[in-house]
């Protein structure tokens, strides 16, 4: 290769990315009423509810005995045919002759919601021959909840063009995009007792490091603040004892009481009696 033929490889190399860069920023989206500061927030927050959707293609083909055979591209808010720029985003094609009818374009997108649908409306379509007083296609898209799907069942309900205006293509398809955010089903109480258990585990694990690490305790004194729980759980006996039994503290358990310190004494004494031996 000679030098100059060389650099104009490269030129042709750089023109190549710049046009694919282009064509790339170029994928249009979908464009609703109103210019970028008067835009519905609600309209905007959809629209980006629906983005997921957007690299998807559907189809759904039509066939009627031998006059009607169409076959419908529909693309979320992307342009069916890129290389044609002329923003269709719901495409009609005879089958029959191939030609393409342009429904619904996406510079003129109208969005709404529901609890659990989104109603996708494409504006400006090619304009209606005979019916419909001529005026331009429409095609509304009515994406249902379905949980676990991002897209699925794309089909058209109907095609209403007997009457003077406001005609319509009718689409249904199911996404989870569509389906409200699932609300936690965590209830006051149960966050109560949750932050209860936390508070408790980290007590309890605190406790124990400072007494162990700290105090330098062994055995059950690692406890945290064990004398107070050893009293507390004497007490909630001593209550429970009152409370629970049917008959009043009967006498021999007082006895065995002393009969217990007597025997403590008296062991001490025998020690005594044994240690100088
Ligand atoms: C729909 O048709 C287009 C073009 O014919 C194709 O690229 C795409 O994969 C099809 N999509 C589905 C879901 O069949
Ligand atoms: C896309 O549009 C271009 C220009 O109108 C056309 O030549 C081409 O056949 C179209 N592609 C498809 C898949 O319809
Ligand atoms: C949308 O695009 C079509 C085709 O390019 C054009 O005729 C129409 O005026 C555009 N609509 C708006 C609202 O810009
Ligand atoms: C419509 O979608 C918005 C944004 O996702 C959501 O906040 C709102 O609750 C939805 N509307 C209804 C009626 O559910």
């Amino acid at each position: 290769m000679s030098p100059p033929c060389h650099t104009s490889a490269l030129l042709l190399f750089f023109m190549a990315l710049a046009v694919a860069g282009a064509e790339q920023s170029e994928e249009r989206s979908c464009d609703v009423i109103g210019d970028e500061s008067s835009e519905s927030q609600m309209e905007r927050a959809l629209l980006k509810k629906l983005e997921p959707l957007s690299p998807m293609r559907f189809n759904v083909t039509v066939e009627k005995g031998k006059t009607e055979n169409y076959i419908y591209h529909f693309r979320v808010c992307r342009e069916v045919n890129s290389t044609s720029h002329d923003f269709g985003g719901l495409v009609q094609i005879d089958r029959q002759n191939g030609k393409t009818t342009v429904i619904g374009r996406i510079n003129e997108t109208q969005v709404f919601n529901g609890s659990d649908w989104i109603m996708l409306i494409y504006k400006g379509g090619d304009s209606y021959g005979r019916h419909c007083s001529g005026e331009k296609r429409r095609a509304v898209i009515m994406i249902s909840c379905k949980r676990g799907v991002t897209a699925s069942s794309f089909s058209i309900i109907s095609e209403e063009r007997e009457k003077e205006q406001e005609c319509f293509y009718l689409f249904e398809m199911d996404s989870s995009v569509a389906c409200p955010a699932e609300n936690s089903h965590l209830s006051v109480g149960s966050i109560l007792l949750i932050t209860f258990v936390s508070l408790i585990a980290v007590y309890i694990t605190g406790g124990f490091l400072y007494q162990r690490l700290v105090v330098g305790a062994k055995g059950m004194e690692q406890i945290p603040h064990f004398a107070f729980w050893q009293d507390l759980g004497n007490l909630v006996a001593d209550g429970c004892d009152f409370v629970c039994r049917s008959k009043p503290r009967n006498a021999p358990a007082a006895y065995r009481g002393v009969g217990d310190d007597q025997l403590g004494e008296e062991s001490e004494e025998r020690d005594d009696h044994l240690l100088p031996m």
